[in-house]
Parts: C-alpha cells; sequence; structure tokens
C-alpha cells in the first residue's frame, strides 16, 4: 500500500506548465526555448469559425505562424491525424500548437507523432514504442477538465476498425501547457459542469487507483478543494478570472495525478457508455462515481474519507461503509447543484442496454486499476442498476 514501509512508485510530469490571465503572450518566448521557428495551429472546426481564439493565437505567434489545421472532430481519427501530419510536412514546421478541447489535443499529440517518425497513426498504436522525440507540442486547453494537457496519451477513432485506438508514451506530453483563464470564458454551461466533474473524477480515482501514490495524492485532493470551491461558482459567474483559472488549475492537477495513478471502474463505465451512446464523458463520469465509491468502500474508505476532508465532509467516527456512503451524497449533490444529471436513464441510455454496457467495461482498459479487482461482468451491472 502507498503508506507501508514497501512503498516504491515512480511519478513523472515533464510538462512546463505556463499559467496567467493572457499567458497566451507567453507563447512566442515558449517556442523560442523550444528552438521551434515555425507552428501549425491544430485545433476543430467549431472553434475556428465561431471564436476569436484562432485568430488571438495566429496574432500571438506572429512570424512563428505557420498555417492553421482546422480538421478536428469530437472524437478524432486516424485519418484527421495523418492529414494533419501531411499538412505540417507540407508547411515545414517544426511545432504543434494545439488550441481547444481534450480532442484537439489529442490530435495534435497524434500529429506530432507522424510528423515526428512518418507512416499512418495506426503504425505507432501501443505503449513506450517510440524511440525518439515527437515534434514538440505546446498545449492551450479552452476547456477545464480532460488534463490532456499533461499527460503521456492520446485516444483516436479508427474509423476503419470502428475503435478506440491508446497511445502512451512519456515523448508524448505536451512540451508546454498555456493555462490562460480568459480562453475557457467561451465554454457552454453544460460543457462547463462536464468537463469540470471529468477533472474532479480524475482526482477521486487517482486517490483509489491501484497506482495511487503520495505526489499524485496531494495534486488530486488539491483539486477536489478547487473543483467544490470553484466549479459551482465559475456556473454563476462564467466570466470570472478567478473562478476559470483556479478550474484550470484543478484539471491539470488532476491530470498530471491520474496521469501517475490511473483511473478506474468510473472511467470503465464513462467510455463505454460513451462509445455506446454519445453521452458526455464527464457526464458519464459524473453519474457513475457515486456508485462506484460505494462498490469500493470495503476496499478504498481511506481514499474517499480523504477526499470528503479535502470536500468540506467530516467522516470521522463513522464506520467505513456509513462514511463512504456520506462522501458520495456529497458528490452526488455537487453533480446536481451544478445542473448536470445524476441517473444514466436521463442521458437516453435504455435500460436494456445495461448487460452489454456492463461487459464493454471489463474489456476496458482502466478497470485494471480500479482499487477492487472486478472480473464479473454482474458486479458492473450492479454498479449500473444503481445509477440507473
Ligand atoms: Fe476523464
Amino acid at each position: 500500500m502507498r503508506y507501508g514501509s514497501d512503498l516504491s512508485f515512480l511519478h513523472f510530469s515533464p510538462t512546463k506548465v505556463v499559467f496567467g490571465n493572457r499567458s497566451l503572450s507567453e507563447l512566442p518566448s515558449e517556442l523560442d526555448g523550444l528552438s521551434a521557428a515555425r507552428a501549425l495551429v491544430v485545433t476543430d472546426a467549431v472553434l475556428a469559425a465561431k471564436t476569436d481564439l484562432v485568430e488571438r493565437v495566429k496574432k500571438a505567434l506572429g512570424r512563428r505562424f505557420a498555417g492553421v489545421y482546422s480538421d478536428v472532430m469530437p472524437d478524432s481519427g486516424v485519418g484527421i491525424v495523418d492529414r494533419g501530419a501531411a499538412k505540417a510536412k507540407e508547411l515545414a514546421v517544426d511545432a504543434i500548437v494545439s488550441i481547444g478541447g481534450g480532442s484537439s489535443i489529442d490530435t495534435a499529440k497524434g500529429i506530432a507523432i507522424v510528423h515526428a517518425f512518418g507512416g499512418s497513426l495506426r503504425d505507432h498504436q501501443g505503449f513506450q514504442g517510440m524511440s525518439a522525440p515527437t515534434t514538440p507540442h505546446i498545449a492551450i486547453p479552452t476547456t477545464a477538465g480532460t488534463g490532456s494537457e499533461v499527460t503521456k496519451v492520446a485516444v483516436i477513432k479508427d474509423e476503419e476498425a470502428h475503435q478506440k485506438l491508446l497511445f502512451g508514451d512519456f515523448h508524448l506530453y505536451p512540451r508546454v501547457a498555456i493555462l490562460d483563464p480568459e480562453l475557457t470564458f467561451g465554454m457552454p454551461p453544460m460543457i462547463t459542469a462536464g468537463t469540470g466533474l471529468d477533472a474532479f473524477t480524475h482526482a477521486v480515482e487517482a486517490l483509489h487507483a491501484m497506482q495511487a501514490e503520495p505526489v499524485a495524492d496531494a495534486l488530486a485532493l488539491h483539486a477536489i478543494r478547487l473543483v467544490v470551491r470553484h466549479l459551482p461558482a465559475v456556473m454563476k459567474e462564467p466570466a470570472s478570472v478567478l473562478h476559470r483559472g483556479q478550474m484550470l488549475i484543478a484539471a491539470t492537477m488532476a491530470g498530471i495525478a491520474f496521469d501517475n495513478a490511473q483511473v478506474g471502474l468510473v472511467h470503465a463505465i464513462a467510455h463505454t457508455v460513451g462509445a455506446r451512446h454519445r453521452v458526455h464523458h464527464g457526464t458519464a463520469n459524473a453519474i457513475a462515481l457515486p456508485h462506484v465509491l460505494r462498490f469500493n468502500a470495503d476496499v478504498a474508505a481511506e481514499a474517499y474519507r480523504e477526499a470528503g476532508l479535502a470536500m468540506g465532509v467530516e467522516t470521522t467516527g463513522m464506520p467505513d461503509e456509513a462514511a463512504v456512503d456520506v462522501v458520495a451524497r456529497a458528490i452526488e449533490q455537487l453533480v446536481a447543484s451544478v445542473g448536470l444529471p445524476t441517473r444514466y436513464r436521463d442521458v437516453g441510455v435504455p435500460e436494456a442496454d445495461l448487460p452489454a454496457i456492463a461487459e464493454g467495461a471489463l474489456s476496458d482498459g482502466a478497470i485494471v486499476y480500479n482499487p477492487k479487482p472486478v472480473t464479473e461482468a454482474s458486479d458492473v451491472l450492479g454498479v449500473l442498476r444503481a445509477a440507473y
């Protein structure tokens, strides 16, 4: 266990974090720091068409601006990555700058791979297979949730095989993450709430995960404090530099935490519900989270008591099961207070599909890090029924 005398762990977080309002202006000097002179901006079509964010990045880049690739889709695919890499090659860039949510940042990670090593993204699947650094990538998140700006993984859809491909490598960390609160002002309320709960779930799952370790614990606990304080506040005051900024910090801290500690059953369920029924990832997490706490109560009560303390929920003196239930209820209240649904029946999941979702979650990579081993679909089904 993480507090035992046989403790051993590895913690790695090489991404330079640059935080501050108007910190977008640091982009040129950060590129100079990477010895990069020409950057391709990677973003999605909505951001490019409906906001001035790309224009602002272009202006900040000045002579270092080489072009924009704005074909990113909500679940970006191999073809989108390969075409982006072709554009990067054509423009002879030496850096990638992503601006957007998790999909834009993950797509940029894929482009950085193909641009550096050639071929198609399909040729580079798997874990720790890269022998050299990818093309330098600076990530600028416009949502506060996924944490992709500080993680070594990318999830890209294989459109032909109808599969999600996973990429994980120390060379995939963005070199720099620029966190500029103003750039997240445009998030619609449901995305603010959903991505905020994604960050919260990363923090709680980092605390209970099999690879939990003290450095990640500290990051996760502070991320929980920040979400509890600033997510309800930002829902009321969406143009607050303070609350937007603290949510960006929370998402990044939770991202570093789960990048090292991993996640668990909540994400295994959310990945499957998301793939089968297009439920927003953060919302799918928010619905499952309290019920997974109750499922894991007998093995992870200590982690959940700590999460509770960070939320301001006192459980001293209570037996484990009661303590975990109190924390789970506090999470349910948080989810409801920001206007998110708390049941899968309310987000278009058909009840008849629950057994198939349970089977799907069993084969998701995140499940192996759940603190309580999950080997039977019936265990997942129990959690799903409670969350329905
Ligand atoms: Fe997540």
